[in-house]
């Protein structure tokens, strides 16, 4: 038998099939296919990018349209809606740095994307701490447990949208938050994700789970049908 659907199905076992809707994509709006996108690609990290533009004057502006690319070379990519800021700096500079946001640093992150004239320094309009990178121009922002200074390596035009993938030359961690293993810690970072339009969480829950290897595959399967 099935088990029930709810809070008391075994955690991680297939539940009930749900009854669904249809939704053809080519009948909706724009506005409504990117509400419905964006709600389903849920919990999003938020890429907190700072730029420097042709005059010098600095941006930070946060994008959650964004994800590790490869690992060789180490790469990640953000998508800019539209042409704004953040992305006609890059396009002229080639630098971008990526900084986390924690849930302390929500307000400040949430100020930065308001939409404001390209002459404005938004590290100063929000009061976010800068700190200097190594390779780039962009400064980091000095609170970020982790900041990813980055080059442009590509971009790919997607209807309005610019996918921009970076080669990520430098990663600054803070130390409580780094284990040997190069990994970042969730427990000592609280970073906040999007979750809607106005709407975040703050991962406060890790589960520890490893991938199951050859060896595990005859016991997984013997724990899903149980004994014959
Ligand atoms: C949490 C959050 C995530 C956002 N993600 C994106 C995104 O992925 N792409 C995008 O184009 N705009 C995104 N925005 C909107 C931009 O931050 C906003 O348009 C901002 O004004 C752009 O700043 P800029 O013109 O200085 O680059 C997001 C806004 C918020 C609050």
């Amino acid at each position: 038998m099935s088990p029930p659907r709810g809070s008391d199905a075994p955690p991680g076992r297939p539940r009930a099939r749900r009854s669904s809707r249809r939704i053809d994509l080519s009948t909706l709006s724009s506005e409504n296919a990117e509400r419905l996108l964006s709600s389903v690609v849920v919990p999003r990290p938020i890429a907190w990018i700072s730029t420097i533009s042709r005059s010098g004057c600095t941006n930070l502006a946060p994008h959650s349209y964004f994800s590790p690319v490869s690992s060789d070379p180490p790469t990640v990519m953000f998508v800019s809606t539209g042409m704004k800021d953040t992305l006609r700096n890059v396009l002229e500079s080639g630098e971008f740095v990526v900084n986390s946001v924690e849930d302390s640093q929500l307000e400040m992150m949430l100020i930065t994307s308001a939409e404001l004239p390209g002459d404005e320094d938004e590290f100063a309009w929000a009061e976010v701490e800068r700190t200097p990178s190594w390779y780039v121009r962009p400064p980091g922002v000095a609170d970020s447990a982790v900041s990813l200074e980055c080059r442009l390596l590509r971009t790919l035009r997607v209807g309005e949208a610019t996918l921009v993938v970076g080669l990520v030359i430098c990663a600054h961690v803070a130390s409580e938050a780094i284990q040997a293993s190069e990994r970042i810690d969730l427990r000592e970072l609280p970073v906040v994700g999007r979750v809607g339009p106005g709407a975040f969480t703050v991962v406060k829950q890790v589960i520890d789970r490893r991938r199951p290897r050859p060896g595990d595959l005859a016991a997984l399967r013997y724990e899903s049908d149980g004994p014959t």
